[in-house]
């Protein structure tokens, strides 16, 4: 492809939005005239995102864990706006963390399966029927290192995140005849709010196996983002890229 569309008008459908990485992804979109739909479960927080943003936008609340609720909100962002050009998939839950398999009740299993990996297949299959009829699209999962080399204390997490880079590289391949693009990005740490729901020794695990020996920031994974989804990125799908500070190795 020689020449490429520009991302200004394009329309975002950005889950969990109403924090860390996800909001700071749509205020970037925001910024360059993407017409964002900001989609979390917490109504308050969406409208505290809404009010920081600078251009266009719609509020969206729903589970993504919810097919009905999603597919509702696909149709209210089709409605507004008339397309979907891309999907940031960032919410997500780490459940119980800094605890041994043996200690992790089966539904607290279930629910971040439910909202990781359900939610990406959720958010993936709502928004690739009108992307496959426009011929376009750009659709990002955002997994995590864990899902690469699994963390200790964080069964749940690993394993939910692990199958959210097997969901990209499947349904990557599915359509890559078409003008779509579906990877996932393995961010190592970054400090959002989620580090509110996880005991610090977790953290500290974490941040220890980082060659870079520091977290990431908000600053480099919305630039990482920003060129993951963008029109100029149109011959890699069905990847998971790196934001781990040298852990990954693969
Ligand atoms: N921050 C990190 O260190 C890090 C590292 C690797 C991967 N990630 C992943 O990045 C994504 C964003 O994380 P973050 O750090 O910005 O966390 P965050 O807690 O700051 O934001 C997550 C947002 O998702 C929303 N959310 C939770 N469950 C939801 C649901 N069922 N439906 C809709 N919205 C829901 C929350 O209300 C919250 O606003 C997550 O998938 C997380 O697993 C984060």
């Amino acid at each position: 492809m020689s020449s490429f569309q520009s991302i200004e008008k394009q329309v975002a459908l950005v889950t969990g939005a109403g924090s860390g990485i996800g909001l700071s992804v749509a205020r970037q979109f925001s910024a360059e005239g993407v017409r964002v739909a900001l989609l979390d479960t917490v109504s308050g927080k969406l409208d505290e995102a809404a009010t920081s943003l600078k251009g266009e936008c719609l509020k969206v609340v729903a589970d993504v864990s919810s097919e009905t609720d999603v597919q509702a909100a696909v149709t209210k962002t089709k409605s507004t706006f008339g397309q979907i050009d891309i999907v940031v998939n960032a919410a997500g839950i780490a459940g119980i963390t800094n605890a041994t398999i043996e200690n992790i009740p089966t539904d607290n299993f279930i629910k971040v399966f439910q909202v990781n990996l359900l939610g990406s297949f959720n958010i993936a299959k709502a928004v690739l029927p009108s992307m496959k009829e426009r011929n376009y699209g750009r659709i990002l999962l955002i997994a995590s290192i864990a899902g690469k080399e699994g963390n200790a204390g964080m069964a749940s997490y690993s394993a939910t995140k692990a199958g959210v880079i097997g969901l990209a590289k499947a349904i990557g391949k599915e359509y890559a005849e078409t003008g779509i693009t579906i990877n996932s990005l393995a961010p190592a740490v970054i400090k959002t709010p989620i580090h509110d729901t996880i005991p610090q020794d977790q953290i500290d695990y974490m941040t220890e196996k980082i060659p870079m020996k520091r977290c990431g920031d908000l600053e480099e994974i919305v630039s990482a983002i920003r060129f993951i989804v963008s029109p100029e990125n149109s011959f890699t799908t069905g990847f998971c890229y790196d934001l781990s500070g040298g852990r990954a190795t693969y």
